[in-house]
């Protein structure tokens, strides 16, 4: 990337990884292997990151609604993902990563959380760059869940609920919104996926079949971003008189 291309990035990108089923059934093999090959795509996409200057990753890869799955594609995918913790975990942690985690987790085997909080432990003080896996993850049990809690809090008092105090009950209570969201796989939806934080985001939707990600794809995304102007309600002339207010 050249100076250009490397000012104004988006501090935080979202992805629904999405096609990995029609992606196996194009090569005529099974879903899993689908699975499999998207896990590649993966690990390419959170280097391609860490490498671009991203500081927060937060990538869709099972939504609360895929409980609803077959049982053999279910424990196919958390064995999946306990593969990648144990690969990955020492090279995410030399990169200066820090895992973390949004959705309900009490719902996975207690192997599969075990793993998950060591890798959380391992990795809690890096800096570098945060890969944020949506697990067991709905916006809508989020916003729930952040109710609750509001109204568990006896300190909170109905007159100090606001959008800012609100956020810092949501599982992202700790990063920004993301600038943009990347849905891959050709549908146009959102899936239940941060429905608060993306109010603002930037929608990137493309054909491309997960699996088949690469870095290229990546920068195409960041590319339309940058062309973009984030308006936030205003004028456009607002904007360009006043660009430092989004710094
Ligand atoms: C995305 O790929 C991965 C998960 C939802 C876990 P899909 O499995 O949804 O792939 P398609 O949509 O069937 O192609
Ligand atoms: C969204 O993909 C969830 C993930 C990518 C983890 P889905 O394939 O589950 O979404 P729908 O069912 O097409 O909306
Ligand atoms: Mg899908």
């Amino acid at each position: 990337m050249n100076k250009r291309e490397s000012s104004n990035l988006p501090q935080h990108i979202a992805i629904i990884m999405d096609g990995n089923g029609r992606w196996a059934r194009k090569h005529a093999i099974g879903r899993i292997r689908g699975h499999r090959k998207g896990a590649q795509a993966v690990r390419v996409t959170v280097r391609a990151c860490r490498e671009i200057g991203i500081k927060y990753l937060t990538l869709y890869a099972f939504s609360m609604e895929n409980w609803n799955r077959p049982g053999e594609e279910v424990k196919g995918l958390m064995s999946l993902l306990e593969e990648y913790l144990d690969k990955e975990i020492d090279k995410l942690h030399k990169q200066g990563i820090k895992l973390t985690t949004i959705g309900e987790l009490d719902l996975l085997e207690t192997r599969v959380k075990d793993k998950i909080r060591r890798a959380k432990e391992l990795t809690k003080s890096n800096t570098k760059m945060t890969l944020n896996i949506a697990l067991s993850y709905g916006g809508r049990d989020e916003i729930i869940h952040a109710v609750k809690n509001i109204i568990q809090d006896s300190k909170v008092k109905k007159i100090d609920i606001n959008k800012e105090t609100f956020r810092r009950y949501l599982y992202t209570n700790n990063m920004p919104d993301p600038d943009l969201l990347i849905r891959t796989g050709g549908e146009y939806r959102i899936s239940n996926f941060l429905l608060w934080q993306i109010a603002y985001s930037e929608l990137y939707f493309t054909k491309v079949l997960w699996p088949d990600f690469t870095k290229e794809q990546l920068l195409k995304a960041i590319a339309s971003y940058q062309r973009r102007e984030r308006r936030f309600g205003m004028t456009g002339e607002q904007i360009k008189n006043n660009k430092r207010i989004f710094k």
